[in-house]
């Protein structure tokens, strides 16, 4: 298969979509002003979740002090219910501060000043896109899962760089990783098991981010055509082949570090930003 541009109808194809995202560019600031408005009945969800769960602990203390008084099936029928209360209360909590994190992503992206430094937790940010990546594909891709594993050293140190870019780039990767993962998972065996793993360390004086997939793993001409503009393997529409473009561009140009992969056809790739601080 020839991977290069075909044909002009091809070429509109991509300007047509580069238009649509021009589009989507404004329909952020617009929904960042929503993504704010939900933030705030979110922490509502959150702090209420953690509250009723302090009562509850109160009001377990309490009954349990009196639980002589009540027979042996009530008892430990109580018990139960208060455990599935407690476990639902986290779900709530957890899901709450989830979409939390998402909103915060939206917003994230879609205000702030443009190449502005910012001393960040990079943790917090690899974080947020991965799993911003990760629920996007889930809502585009019906059927789509992967485990995500996730190791962030402790103790690293805040970082500066420009937060909006360094989302955009952790973003483009988690976004191929996906996708690889959830092309293999339609044709692979049954006991395929999607898998992404994400790391951040510190090694000397450069911070270290790591994406890597199961995926499909990449021929050699992908390999060699990967950061060419609009070089894309995915159907029409789907990509437009400027993802790891604009990827090397953020960390190289901007902050000045490396973008380096190691990939291997059938298995699966890793990529690793490498960012001096
Ligand atoms: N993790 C990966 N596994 C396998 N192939 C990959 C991976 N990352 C990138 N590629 C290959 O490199 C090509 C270029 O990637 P790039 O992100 O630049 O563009 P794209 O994903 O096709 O489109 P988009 O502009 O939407 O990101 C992809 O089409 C794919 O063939
Ligand atoms: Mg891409």
């Amino acid at each position: 298969m020839n991977y290069a541009l075909r044909d002009m109808t091809e070429i509109e194809q991509l300007r047509q979509q580069l238009q649509k995202q021009e589009k989507l560019a404004s329909l952020g600031l617009l929904s960042a002003g929503i993504a704010h408005e939900i933030k705030n009945p979110l922490n509502f969800v959150v702090n209420f979740s953690k509250i009723s769960g302090n009562l509850l602990e109160d009001l377990t203390a309490i009954v349990e002090e009196n639980a002589g008084r009540l027979p042996e099936d009530d008892r430990e029928e109580m018990r139960e219910i208060v455990s599935s209360l407690k476990d639902e209360l986290v779900q709530i909590r957890e899901s709450g501060e989830r979409a939390i994190s998402i909103i915060e992503g939206i917003l994230l992206v879609s205000r702030g000043k443009e190449d502005e430094f910012v001393t960040s937790d990079v943790c917090r940010i690899v974080k947020e896109y991965v799993w911003l990546s990760y629920h996007a594909m889930r809502a585009n891709y019906p059927g789509f899962n992967v485990a995500i594993h996730e190791e962030y050293q402790e103790g690293l140190p805040m970082v500066i760089v420009i937060p909006q870019d360094l989302s955009r780039a952790v973003l483009n990767v988690t976004n191929n990783a996906c996708y690889t993962v959830w092309r293999k998972s339609q044709s692979a065996k049954e006991d395929y098991k999607p898998r992404i793993d994400v790391s951040v360390r510190m090694e000397g004086q450069e911070l270290l981010i790591t994406i890597a997939d199961n995926g499909e793993g990449m021929t050699d001409e992908v390999k060699e055509r990967l950061y060419e503009n609009f070089f894309t393997t995915k159907p029409v529409g789907q990509g437009t082949g400027l993802g790891m473009g604009i990827t090397r561009d953020i960390i190289e140009k901007k902050h000045g570090g490396k973008v380096s992969f190691t990939s291997t056809e059938g298995q699966g790739s890793a990529f690793t930003f490498t960012i001096p601080i």
